[in-house]
């Protein structure tokens, strides 16, 4: 593997920002998008239970659609690539035994040998509500979202994360309700306008001697 330098790394993170406004004529290659997609699968989850559904959404009529549940934000329209990332709803035995079967064909183990593993998710999920299941699950797909935006500052791709919306809205626009699924945050990706005054701010960051502790 290739290291990518410190300096490179950060250079990254400082170009990228919260994108307002997208050059809506500027679309994201297949090459580009592909890897984003593969960012977004290889993001870790607690247990591995990978509690998501990611939809990508270019047609333009699904994005009119979603935009005045999106506070109207233009993010939603302009970019190239929307993307909704939805959280399973009930995740539980059926879906601990579908991580255990691939675990299993992937690693050439039987699954019997996975049983304490299975056993201790499903005690972990026993003991929460359908609510703290649901809140559990959009939690994981933060981490998709970190991973997504960093992934796509490195190739040079602009994101705007989004929490402005209306998740119920999204969840009938989607379809999701049916598919156990719920909207949970959303992240709409392409590449900035020349007139985005917000690529020029500052970053707004606390110091890091307020936010860091070495002991
Ligand atoms: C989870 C999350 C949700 C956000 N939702 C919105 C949003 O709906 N609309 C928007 O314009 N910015 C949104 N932001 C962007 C933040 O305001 C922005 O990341 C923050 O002010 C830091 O600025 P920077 O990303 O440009 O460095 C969101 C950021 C995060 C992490």
């Amino acid at each position: 593997m290739e290291v990518i330098s410190p300096e490179n790394l950060l250079k990254s993170l400082q170009w990228r920002y919260a994108t307002k406004a997208f050059d809506s004529e500027q679309q994201i290659p297949e090459s580009i998008w592909s890897s984003l997609e593969d960012s977004l699968i290889l993001t870790p989850s607690s247990f591995g239970l990978q509690p998501w559904h990611f939809f990508v959404i270019t047609n333009p009529e699904i994005k009119a659609e979603l935009l005045p549940h999106s506070w109207n934000q233009a993010q939603v329209t302009e970019c190239s690539h929307f993307v909704v990332l939805a959280a399973q709803k009930n995740v539980g035995d059926v879906e601990i035994s579908q991580l255990m079967d691939h675990t299993s064909t992937l690693r050439k183990v039987e699954t019997a040998t996975l049983d304490g593993y299975r056993k201790m998710m499903s005690g972990f999920m026993a003991q929460m509500n359908p609510e703290e299941l649901l809140n559990w699950a959009k939690l994981q797909t933060y981490i998709a979202l970190g991973q997504l935006m960093t992934s796509a500052s490195v190739l040079g791709v602009d994101a705007c994360p989004m929490e402005g919306f209306v998740s119920a809205e999204y969840d009938r626009i989607l379809g999701l309700e049916e598919k156990g699924l719920s909207a949970s945050v959303a992240c709409a990706l392409g590449y900035r306008s020349t007139a985005d005054k917000y690529a020029e701010l500052p970053k707004v960051r606390y110091e890091k001697s307020e936010l860091i502790s070495r002991l």
